[in-house]
Order: structure tokens, then sequence, then C-alpha cells
């Protein structure tokens, strides 16, 4: 049995002002009907899989309970975080809760941001890696990279075995531009999907080895949960001990143990406006174009209006990002995507 681990805590300011502090992207419809937090719950849904555990932040309780009862889909127990800590505590959390309650389950750790077309391709991949999970491995799910991102994680894989799962010589954070660039030039190197499948028993001993200093709030957060309704708010005290560290760096970049199941039918993280773009179908000269928006001599731009009061038209503009809502717009320079997060710094600072 599959318990998918749903990590829907994060705060998606890069996807600002469609993403808010109150509501962030993953609770929003991107690119489809559904938001994307119902769709990776959809897609872990099927046969195999138990209902989710969905691990998030106060504010977001709800969102995630309704969107989880419209959509049809079952809900699982979940845990609230007192304060964001990244992903390496919520992951932690998420294994002990599951350590004490079902410890012969793999936890498959998914992020609520991504766009996965093809779910039953993904979900064979997953399955190609359960074998590697029971046996203590850390499985990772590899992309082929097609440019020089800075904002992933990259595998580099060892030698090939025959099995589905490969084993992985290093892991590599977020590089700079020029070792990004490096790895992309060379072979054997897989982005890292950000999707993770281990044993809560693995993983707990990882970071028991790796990142030990995290193990002791973490149990203390988890073991002191009030519970209320199927909603447990990890212990607050404890919390405030934890560090901020991210999955990737606290445990895949040190441990020896990891193994990958390349995944070749279509994935996407939904990070920012510029992948929004690619994600979204465009015109012939490359827009893509959403809600009341109109295109005119533009190219390879994205005007957005998540407002139906509000028409958005661009004239003679490329590679623009034009996203307006009912209380903000972004016009930006397609090439700045990465740094939205900035203008959400300088307004917060003005408040
Ligand atoms: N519950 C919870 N708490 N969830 C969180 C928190 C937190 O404090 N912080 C982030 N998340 C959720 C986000 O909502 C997202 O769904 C997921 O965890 C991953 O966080 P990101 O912040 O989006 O990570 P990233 O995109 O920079 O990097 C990760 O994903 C890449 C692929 O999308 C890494 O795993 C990279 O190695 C990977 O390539
Ligand atoms: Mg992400």
């Amino acid at each position: 049995k599959i318990v998918p681990v749903l990590l829907a805590g994060g705060s998606g300011t890069r996807l600002w002002p469609l993403s808010r502090k109150s509501y962030p992207k993953q609770f929003s419809a991107l690119t489809a009907p559904e938001s994307l937090f119902q769709a990776s719950a959809r897609r872990l849904s099927g046969p195999g899989f138990a209902p989710p555990l969905v691990i998030t932040g106060a504010d977001f309780r709800f969102i995630v309970t309704d969107q989880l009862a419209q959509a049809g889909l079952p809900s699982g127990d979940v845990l609230i975080e007192p304060a964001g800590r990244n992903t390496a505590p919520a992951v932690l959390a998420a294994a002990l809760w599951l350590l004490a309650r079902d410890p012969e389950a793999l936890m498959l750790v998914a992020p609520s941001d991504h766009a996965i077309p093809d779910a039953d391709a993904f979900v064979r991949t997953v399955q190609g890696g359960v074998d590697a999970a029971l046996a203590g491995q850390l499985v990772t799910f590899g992309i082929t990279p097609a440019r020089p991102e800075t904002g992933y994680g990259y595998i580099e894989l060892g030698p090939d075995t025959g099995a589905p799962a490969r084993p992985v010589a290093r892991f590599v954070e977020k590089p700079d531009a020029a070792r990004a660039a490096r790895m992309l030039a060379a072979t054997g190197y897989l982005w890292n999907a950000g999707i993770f499948l281990f044993s809560p028993r693995t993983i707990v001993e990882a970071f028991r080895t790796h990142a030990p200093d995290l193990l002791a709030p973490v149990e203390a957060a988890v073991r002191d949960a009030a519970a209320d309704l199927n909603f447990f708010r990890l212990a607050p005290d404890a919390w405030d001990k934890v560090a901020d560290i991210s999955i990737d760096h606290a445990i895949m970049e040190r441990a020896d143990n990891i193994v990958c199941v390349p995944f070749a039918a279509g994935w996407s993280d939904l990070g920012d406006w510029d992948a929004v773009g690619r994600e979204t179908g465009s015109d012939t000269a490359g827009n893509a174009l959403t809600g009341a928006a109109t295109a005119l001599d533009c190219t390879h731009s994205l005007l957005r209006s998540d407002d139906p009061a509000l028409e958005v038209v661009g004239l003679g503009l490329s590679n623009m990002l034009v996203v307006a809502t009912r209380d903000a717009v972004l016009v930006a320079d397609r090439a700045r995507a990465q740094d939205v997060k900035q203008a959400v710094t300088a307004l917060r600072a003005k408040q």
C-alpha cells in the first residue's frame, strides 16, 4: 500500500498576483478546471493508493478538505504546521506519523504544484520504484532536462543495472547557471521531479544519519500534536526549534542509498509564470492567453485575466507577462519570471 503524502504548504510567491499568502497557487486552477492540488490528489487516488496524508499550514486546512470533498476524493489525516519550515521537517513529520500508525506502508511524497498530463504513465513509473523502496532505498523520479534550469535538483545516474530504478551517483540541488549548463550538456543527468517514494522507516533513518538535529524537535511536535476532527496540529513549541531546510539539501544531497526511476511522459513544475505560459496552449505566435485576454501583434507573451470583468489587451508585446486579477496587475519581462517574488517582498515592505 502506498500513502500519498501531499505537500501543500508552500506560498508560491513567484506566481503573484494569482498566488496569495491566504490562497497560494496550489489551490488555484492555473491551467485546468481543477486546482493543482486537486489534480495531484486525483492522480494518486487509484487502486493501490490509500487516502492522502496532507501536510499544510493552518490557514489552508479547510481549503484542503473542501477541495478534496468537492473533487469527490477521499481525505486522510491532515497535519498542520504551526509555521512553514520547508520540506524536510514536513516530510519527517509525515514519516513519523506513518511510522506510528502504518509502518509497513510506503509513502509517496508529492508536491501539489505540478502538471503531469499522463496520470497513468506516472502511476506506472511510481510502481517501478516499489521494489527498491521496499528494499530500503530512497526512490527519486527523474525528468530529461530541457534547459539549464537553476531552480531544480539534478540527479547524476550511476551504472545501468537493468532494474527500473537506477542507482544515483550524486544529487545536486539548485546548481548555479554554469554548473546547470555543464550538466545539461553532459549525458547521464536528470532533473529531480521533487517526488519521492520510500518507507517511513528508511527516511527516518536517513534523517537520523544526515540531519539528526531535526529529529528530536520534529518527534516532539508529532508526539504532542493536538487533534481536532481529522486535523492534527503539530505542537508549536517544539516546531519553533525546527530548522528551515528542504529535503533536497537535508537528505538527498547527503544520502548514498538513492535510486532513480526515469519518467519521460511529461512533467512540469508550475512554479513561475514562464512555466505556466509553456503549459498553457499557445496561439501561432507563441502567446498564452487565459480568460478575457487578447493579443494583437504579440509574440511569446502570456496575457491573462482572472477577473471576467477585466479585459486585458496586449499590443505589440514580445516576451512579456501580463497577469490581471481583481485587485492587482503584474506586468513583467518574461525573462524575469523567477524574480516575481521580489514584487511580493517589495509590497510586504510597503505594508
Ligand atoms: N507542507 C509544506 N510545508 N509544504 C511545503 C513547504 C512547507 O514548509 N515548503 C514547500 N512546500 C511544498 C510546496 O508547496 C511544493 O508543493 C513542494 O513542497 C516543493 O517545494 P518548492 O518550494 O516548490 O520546491 P522547488 O520547486 O524549489 O524544488 C523542489 O522541486 C523541484 C521540482 O519541482 C526540489 O525537490 C527540486 O530538487 C526539484 O527539482
Ligand atoms: Mg516547486
